[in-house]
C-alpha cells in the first residue's frame, strides 16, 4: 500500500482517498474469503469491546461489510469532489492455515490505520475529509484489536494449525460445483458493480438506494453460496489467484477494475443482461440439485434475481423516459 504524508491540494485529498478505496475493496473481499474459509460455530472469541462470547467467522464476516461501507463512503465523497473513484484492488492473499490468515488481517488493519492517521492536513483544512479519515481509522483500530483477540482465543484452544476447507479435487469434474464457483463469483461482481453506481448516481437518492438494495442483495446470495460450496465439500474461490506449492492462494485482480457505464443509461443498460446471465445460470443449476434446503436457497436466489431484472427493466424504461442527467 502506497503511503502518502502531506495532504495539502485537493488532488492530494484525491489521491488519499484513492489508495484508501483500492485497500477497502481488497479487505472487504479478503475478509469474507477468509471467513468463508472457516467452519462456522467452531472457533469464539471474547470480544474486548462487545464484552461477549463471539463467533470468529461470522464476526470476520462483519468486519469485511464494514470495509464495504468504508469503501461506500470513500467513493462517493471521491466523486462528489469530481475525482475517479478506483475499482482497482491491492492484493488479496489466502493462506491454508486460518491462524495465518488472521495475522496478515490484523496487520493489515495496523498498516491502514497508519496510513489513515500519518495523512497531514493544514490545520483547519478539509475538515469532514479529515474527520472522516479519523473515524474510519477508529474502526480499523477496533479491527485490528478485534483480530488479536481472536488469535489468542484460537492460540489458548490449541487448534494454530486448524486449517481452511479444501476443495476435494473430485469437484473439478462436477458440473453443479462448477456452475455454483460461476455463479457466485457473478454474486460477488455484481455486489461490486452495483456498488459502483450507487457511487456514481449517489445525488440521486431514489436510484442510489435502489441500486444499494440490490448490491445487498447479492452480498447475502455471495454469502449463502459459499455456505453451500462447503456443505458440497468445496470452499469460494479467489478469482484469478496463483497457489504457490506451500498452498499459499494470491490475486492482484480478485474482482475486475473497470466497469462498463458512466451515466445513468448506460449503466443500467449494462446491469439487464448481467441479472439475465446470472438466472440463466441459477436455471441451469437448479434442476441438477435434489430437493432440500439446498434447492430452496437457490431458488430464493433466482426469484431475488428475477425480482431486480424487473425493477432494473423499469428503472431503465424511466429513466429514458424523464431525462435527469
Ligand atoms: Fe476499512
Ligand atoms: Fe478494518
Ligand atoms: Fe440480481
Amino acid at each position: 500500500m502506497e503511503k502518502i504524508g502531506k495532504v495539502e491540494t485537493k488532488e492530494d485529498v484525491l489521491k488519499l482517498l484513492n489508495i484508501a478505496l483500492e485497500h477497502e475493496w481488497a479487505v472487504s473481499f479478503e475478509y469474507t474469503i477468509h471467513a468463508y474459509s472457516m467452519p462456522k460455530g467452531k472457533f469464539f472469541y471474547e470480544d474486548p469491546v462487545m464484552k461477549n462470547r463471539t463467533d470468529v467467522r461470522a464476526q470476520i464476516i462483519q468486519i469485511g461489510i464494514d470495509e464495504m461501507y468504508h469503501s461506500l463512503q470513500l467513493g462517493v465523497i471521491i466523486r462528489q469532489m469530481g475525482g475517479d473513484p478506483s475499482f482497482k484492488t491491492d492484493e488479496v492473499i489466502r493462506y491454508p492455515r486460518i491462524m495465518d490468515n488472521l495475522k496478515r488481517d490484523k496487520m493489515t488493519e495496523d498498516l491502514v490505520t497508519n496510513l489513515y492517521q500519518s495523512a497531514q492536513f493544514p490545520e483547519g483544512s478539509f475538515p469532514k475529509i479529515q474527520n472522516m479519515v479519523l473515524n474510519i481509522s477508529y474502526d480499523e483500530v477496533r479491527h485490528s484489536e478485534q483480530f488479536a483477540a481472536m488469535m489468542d482465543a484460537i492460540t489458548k484452544q490449541g487448534a494454530e494449525d486448524a486449517l481452511c476447507y479444501q476443495a476435494n479435487p473430485e469437484n473439478a469434474h462436477k458440473k453443479e460445483i462448477q456452475l455454483l464457483h460461476e455463479i457466485t463469483r457473478l454474486e460477488d461482481e455484481l455486489m461490486h458493480r452495483y456498488l459502483k453506481y450507487v457511487f456514481l448516481f449517489s445525488e440521486h437518492q431514489d436510484l442510489t438506494q435502489r441500486l444499494f438494495k440490490n448490491s445487498i442483495n447479492h452480498m447475502r446470495h455471495w454469502d449463502k453460496n459459499a455456505g453451500i460450496l462447503v456443505k458440497w465439500g468445496d470452499v469460494i474461490q479467489i478469482e484469478n489467484a496463483s497457489k504457490d506449492p506451500a498452498g499459499v492462494e494470491k490475486s492482484i485482480n480478485p474482482m475486475p477494475s473497470v466497469y462498463h457505464g458512466e451515466d445513468r443509461i448506460t449503466a443500467l443498460e449494462t446491469l439487464i443482461p448481467a441479472e439475465e446471465a446470472l438466472i440463466s445460470k441459477y436455471e441451469k443449476l437448479i434442476p441438477m440439485v435434489p430437493d432440500g434446503e439446498i434447492k430452496d436457497q437457490l431458488m430464493l436466489h433466482v426469484s431475488l434475481n428475477r425480482e431486480h431484472l424487473f425493477t432494473q427493466k423499469w428503472l431503465l424504461h424511466n429513466a429514458r423516459k424523464i431525462k435527469c442527467f
